[in-house]
């Protein structure tokens, strides 16, 4: 997964290209490269490591060309070196190629192509397409009948031969004025602006110039002419496609004056639960109101009718969010859920039961293995009779990424775009649509009473505030306590029922921009294997709020303490047993047990940032990681 950005216009391509793979460089950043046109030649530029190795070699290169492509590489073939680096170019150097996503293909290609002569420079599956569009021009009559275009043609004949998923960019020396786009099943847009066009593999990228957008289907191909755009489908046949306007300010990609994204995306937290609140719960409803629903979700009975069963597909923090709802749609509406990691589920599904939903979450809308798992959901149970169909929902933040195309019931977490490549807002985002989702069932099934119903969507209203409390109150705190686990080599997170998830979530966000081990346990799991790795270096977090699981969490925490660990409590209790044996205590508001996963990851939020910029990594781009993983 990698980002990609194109542009042909009036401007100078260079900066405009720049920029965008800037707001790209959360889709990896192992190596960047761009190529423009310039005096009749394509001109590359490549670097390894971050964006700002390329920007320093470019400062060496003069160009005014007004069309390029530009490319940020998460490795998947090849190693995060400069040789592998995008753009790919054919070798008499004519055409510049940007990919996102995976050619499966590619060896027999390369074989194909190499028996023909033709010699590789990279070790990436990409380079083959490059060098098919030469194999094209070099058998390829001067003009083909009907078609605006030969470079278009080559493209066209090219991706015919291609399997797999990806979007691609190419322009050419010899078609100065076309960039041509292609997408199959890998995000791409288009732009519009004022006698200029843009392509991106996702929308901050081209936000400061336009809001005009056109996203690409899959099997479309665009030729972007600075007269125009032109859309096609794979055999050539043009279509008709209107731009969008996108409700995006170029504000909401800058980190105005917080230090991190990953800083600024917590602090969005409150506004983010209050705009869930306003979508997804009917403000006038109470609980003399037997006419309304109190959730206005607007998913149809086809997806609620006779439910017997719900299973869940999603991957990493997503994960976490649905283990959560697990709790809340077996808790409240009395539904049996299975969570599964979507790379295992792929591979080894459940057998089909009758009556299920299956949930893909995913904030991002592109993560590989969970679009892959609904697919084959999708799929198996298509022609069975009909208990057995699939009834599929989507919970994303992107509604117009692949899952939203795909999916036709989707639950929409409007955290706004997260940039840091930790997940924070998009979590919460993702537990509040599991709670509105779960309540809703409940409400329908009437598996909970109204008053209750009404006391936990009171106590939801309650969160923004409590978590700007926490926020408040308690950064400056966890700030401090950060600096002395800053050398710290291992981390357990500690939690119980439904706050297990967030000791994992914990952990995750420790691991991912820290690079500290760290480990999330059910607190009652300890006893039965992972108490031996504690000692006085081991610090334990544990998540101990009132209700079902708290005597039996303080009790987990004694276990930890006698064996000298250092005992840090997430809790609303600061008294009693509690202050007694938490050595430092991170207070969160008391809420109703069933709420409080939205007030427990902040603290744990804030540590694992804390800590990762007290060791000044770059916290919005962790090592190895990027943000929505389209790979398997
Ligand atoms: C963790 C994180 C990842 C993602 C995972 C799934 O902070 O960001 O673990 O949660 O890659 O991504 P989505 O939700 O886009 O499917």
């Amino acid at each position: 997964m990698c980002g990609i950005v194109g542009y042909i216009g009036t401007q100078t391509a260079t900066e405009i290209l720049l920029s965008g793979l800037e707001k790209l460089e959360y889709r990896g950043y192992d190596s960047a490269g761009i190529a423009t046109i310039w005096e009749g030649d394509v001109n590359c530029v490549r670097a390894k490591g971050k964006l700002h190795n390329l920007r320093s070699k470019l400062e060496q290169v003069e160009t005014h060309a007004q069309i390029g492509i530009g490319h940020t590489r998460w490795a998947t073939h090849g190693k995060p070196e400069e040789y592998n680096a995008h753009p790919h170019m054919d070798a008499a150097m004519r055409v510049a190629v940007v990919v996102n996503g995976i050619i499966e293909n590619y060896s027999e290609l390369r074989e194909e192509l190499k028996q023909k002569g033709y010699q590789f420079r990279s070790d990436t599956d990409v380079e083959v397409i490059p060098h098919l569009i030469a194999d094209f021009f070099k058998h390829s009559p001067a003009s083909v009948p009907f078609s605006p275009s030969l470079f278009l043609e080559a493209v066209r004949d090219t991706v015919k031969k291609l399997r797999g998923a990806f979007a691609i960019a190419l322009i050419s020396a010899d078609y100065p004025d076309e960039l041509i786009v292609v997408r199959q099943q890998a995000p791409i847009v288009i732009g519009f602006g004022q006698g200029e066009f843009f392509c991106a593999s996702d929308t901050p990228a081209i936000i400061s110039y336009t809001r005009a957008v056109l996203p690409l289907d899959n099997g479309e191909i665009a030729r972007l002419t600075p007269l125009g755009v032109e859309v096609y489908n794979f055999a050539g046949e043009r279509l008709k496609k209107q731009p969008r306007l996108l409700n995006l300010n170029p504000m909401m990609v800058e980190k105005q004056g917080f230090k991190h994204f990953m800083l600024k995306e917590i602090y969005e937290q409150p506004g983010v639960v209050r705009a869930c609140l306003d979508a997804y719960f009917n403000a006038d409803w109470n609980v003399s109101d037997s006419t309304n629903s109190p959730v206005k979700l607007g998913l149809s009975a086809d997806i609620y009718s006779d439910l017997e069963q719900i299973q869940i597909v999603a991957c990493g923090t997503s994960w976490h969010a649905a283990i959560v709802g697990k709790y809340l749609l077996e808790q409240l509406a009395g539904i049996p859920t299975q969570v599964h990691y979507a790379s295992e589920f792929r591979y080894a599904p459940t057998p089909l039961t009758p009556n299920t939903l299956t949930i893909g979450v995913t904030q991002s809308g592109e993560t590989a293995d969970t679009l892959a798992a609904l697919a084959m959901e999708k799929e198996r149970r298509q022609g069975k009779e009909p208990k057995y169909q699939a009834r599929l929902l989507g919970i994303t933040n992107r509604p117009e990424s692949t899952l939203g195309q795909m999916i036709f019931h989707i639950i929409n977490t409007l955290a706004g775009i997260e940039i840091g490549v930790a997940a924070t807002k998009t979590f919460v985002a993702q537990l509040m649509a599991f709670y509105a989702l779960a309540l809703d069932l409940a409400y329908l099934r009437q598996s909970i009473s109204p008053t209750r119903l009404q006391e936990i969507i009171n106590g939801l209203r309650q969160i923004p505030g409590e978590i700007e409390a926490t926020l408040e109150k308690q950064e400056h705190y966890i700030e401090q306590l950060a600096h002395e686990f800053a050398e710290t080599k291992d981390f357990i997170f500690l939690g119980r029922g439904i706050n297990y998830p967030i000791a994992l979530e914990g952990a995750l966000k420790l691991k991912e921009i820290s690079y500290i081990h760290a480990e999330g346990y059910p607190a009652g799991e300890m006893k039965h294997g992972p108490i031996a790795l504690l000692d006085a270096k081991v610090p334990v977090v544990a998540i101990a709020t009132p209700g079902s699981v708290y005597e039996k969490v303080i009790s987990n925490a004694q276990e930890a303490k006698a064996r000298d660990s250092r005992l840090i409590g997430v809790t609303p209790v600061n008294d009693g047993e509690a202050a007694e044996i938490f050595n430092d205590l991170i207070p969160v508001s008391k809420v109703d047990e069933l709420l409080s996963p939205i007030l427990t990851v902040i603290p744990l939020q804030l540590l694992a940032y804390h800590i990762a910029a007290r060791r000044g990594l770059d916290v919005d781009q962790p090592r190895n990681l990027a943000k929505s993983v389209t790979v398997e």
